[in-house]
């Protein structure tokens, strides 16, 4: 696997021996520095807090180096009118990884199509988001001990949510699953990510009260309303504030169910959920590291990953 753009490519025996890595990298404090000279660089037109840090940490840890352009929208030739694929054949010249974030669905696989280093999807517009759910599947795995017979429960913006779209469509890869889309009307999730659940045969429906989900799950993936793709304000604030888990949801939960959230989050978790031990977000974007240290290490130097 050269490119990673998006969640069809991966079978669920490369998910597993990734994870064993990934596994190993957080049981060992400092890991060998098995990309020594190498370098990867970070291409964000989009904001990014865990994405990029976490991409660059994992870099650093493994004795690698980082070239990094975040706001690219702004602070790259991007502004003058170059175009994605231009940027990616040049920066393949600098560095031996890319990872790039953009604004349009599809950029990612644009720029793996002229680019003769890895490309990996570190989100593209509303499309998807492969390393996200990859450290996503990894914390269930870490959490729960497993990956099969899981009902889980999407919550929110599933139309524009990328992570949400990316860990609905990984779950092809599992046997007697169950997704449970909880979404405002107006975000509901997409007819793509259904026809491809529809041929895997993955069981999902569509649930509008969130207790009756969140009493018969596993996870709980909650997500961000995107504001920012929204057409209007008003379309925001109609799909905003719908779905909230509160102390009161904590109730309704089963005791060995987590919940996630790829965060950031706005108002959709309440503060006084974290001190729950079910709480497992800040688990979970620690996890980042570790994937994508296994990830790195896979790509770049496989004899050794
Ligand atoms: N989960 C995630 O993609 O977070 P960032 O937008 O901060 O990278």
């Amino acid at each position: 696997m050269n490119h990673i753009v998006a969640v069809e490519q991966f079978e669920r025996l490369w998910v597993e021996q990734l994870f064993v890595e990934a596994e190993r990298m957080r049981s060992v404090f400092r890991a060998e520095p098995v990309l020594p000279r190498y370098i990867l660089a970070t291409l964000f037109y989009e904001p990014s807090t865990r994405t990029r840090l976490s991409f660059e940490s994992a870099m650093l840890r493994l004795g690698g180096q980082v070239i990094s352009t975040e706001n690219a929208r702004e602070f790259s030739s991007a502004i003058k009118g170059e175009s994605v694929e231009d940027t990616v054949r040049i920066i393949a010249g600098y560095a031996d990884a890319i990872v790039i974030r953009h604004h349009e669905q599809g950029a990612a696989m644009r720029a793996a199509a002229v680019s003769p280093v890895p490309i990996i999807n570190g989100g593209d517009g509303p499309g998807e988001h492969p390393t996200q759910a990859l450290l996503d599947f990894y914390t269930i795995w870490s959490e729960l001990g497993q990956l099969d017979d899981l009902t889980v429960a999407l919550v929110g913006d599933l139309r524009f949510g990328r992570a949400a779209r990316s860990l609905a469509l990984l779950f092809r890869l599992t046997q007697r699953s169950e997704l449970i889309f909880v979404s405002p009307e107006a975000v509901p999730m997409g007819a793509d990510v259904r026809r491809a659940l529809d041929a895997a045969g993955v069981r999902y429906r569509d649930e509008r009260d969130l207790g009756k989900a969140l009493a018969v799950s596993d996870v709980v993936y909650q997500t961000r309303i995107q504001k920012e793709r929204f057409a209007t304000q008003d379309e925001y604030r109609q799909a905003r504030g719908i779905y909230t888990i509160d102390r009161q949801s904590l109730d309704l939960l089963p005791a060995r169910a987590i919940i996630m959230h790829p965060l950031p989050r706005v108002d959709e978790i309440a503060p006084e959920v974290d001190a729950d031990p079910r709480a497992a977000y800040f688990r979970q974007a620690r996890n980042g590291v570790y994937v994508r240290m296994a990830l790195l290490a896979q790509l770049l130097a496989p004899s050794n990953g």
